[in-house]
């Protein structure tokens, strides 16, 4: 059976779909087949995030009955499996939510599927948690996107979704408001701290995912963790053996 991971937000812009794709590639590197599900219809990103803005089918054309989901699934350069959403705003009357938690509920995917939704409380996301087996929440150390995180996560619990923990996102370590406030506000627990990287940057510009190009950046290695925490493995801290090569390699060791 495959696991619906949602990743959500009530304030736009906090960081849904980095996280998702990164958490998606980490997952996918720690062995777990995954996929990439872009459930934010109105103004998806993902193809546009990975570089791949016009494919041939679209998530859309699922919707729509034209073709099979896994035809619409698409393996990205950098191994990351992916379902994108259509850009195109001709096909934007058609879409429909409700379609897509319908359509998803006897479908296998992958082992896990990573689902990136679009921002807000809108008719548009409400149906998606009832395809989920649980929830992400992501919000940025702010009080807008805290405020709003708490929407989003009281939304889900009277859809009946689990709230699996918060992702603080582009934390800079000296935050206006502290961890510890805002798992009081919110109630749940933070489960990973993501710092703000210049190399999130640098990765959309290569349109790859940050853990694939700049894997040792800041970043990445909390997207590692955050995916060895979810599936119960002990985080490898590779990124020792790579200081440890570039120093004996200074002294001719390699
Ligand atoms: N940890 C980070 N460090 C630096 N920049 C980041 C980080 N996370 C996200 N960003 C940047 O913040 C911007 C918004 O990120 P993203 O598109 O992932 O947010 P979103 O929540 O999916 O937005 P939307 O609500 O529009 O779907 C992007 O320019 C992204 O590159
Ligand atoms: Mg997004």
């Amino acid at each position: 059976m495959t696991k619906y991971v949602g990743i959500a937000s009530g304030k736009g812009g906090v960081g849904k779909t980095t996280v998702s794709i990164n958490l998606a590639m980490a997952l996918n590197n720690l062995g777990h087949d995954t996929i990439l599900l872009d459930a934010n219809l109105a103004t998806p990103h993902i193809a546009i995030h990975l570089g791949a803005p016009l494919v041939p089918i679209t998530l859309h054309d699922v919707l729509n009955g034209k073709n099979k989901l896994t035809e619409a699934t698409y393996q990205h350069p950098s191994g990351l499996k992916i379902v994108p959403a259509s850009i195109s705003l001709d096909e934007l009357d058609e879409l429909n939510p409700r379609k897509l938690s319908n359509l998803l509920f006897d479908q296998e995917l992958g082992e896990l599927t990573i689902v990136d939704m679009a921002a807000g409380l809108t008719s548009d996301v409400a149906p998606i948690f009832s395809m989920l087996n649980e929830l992400l929440v992501v919000t940025n150390a702010d009080m807008p996107s805290v405020t709003e995180a708490l929407k989003t996560i009281k939304l889900a619990e009277k859809n009946n979704v689990e709230v699996k923990g918060v992702i603080l996102n582009k934390s800079t370590g000296k935050d206006l408001i502290s961890i510890e406030n805002i798992e009081s506000i919110l109630g749940k627990n933070i489960i990973s701290i993501i710092p703000e990287d210049n190399q999130v940057k640098n990765s959309l510009k290569m349109n790859h995912p940050l853990v694939y190009a700049f894997p040792d950046s800041p970043a990445s290695i909390e997207f590692k963790k955050l995916a060895a925490t979810l599936t119960g493995k002990r985080y490898e801290e590779k990124i020792e053996k790579g200081f440890l090569q570039n120093l004996l390699s200074r002294f001719g060791f390699f």
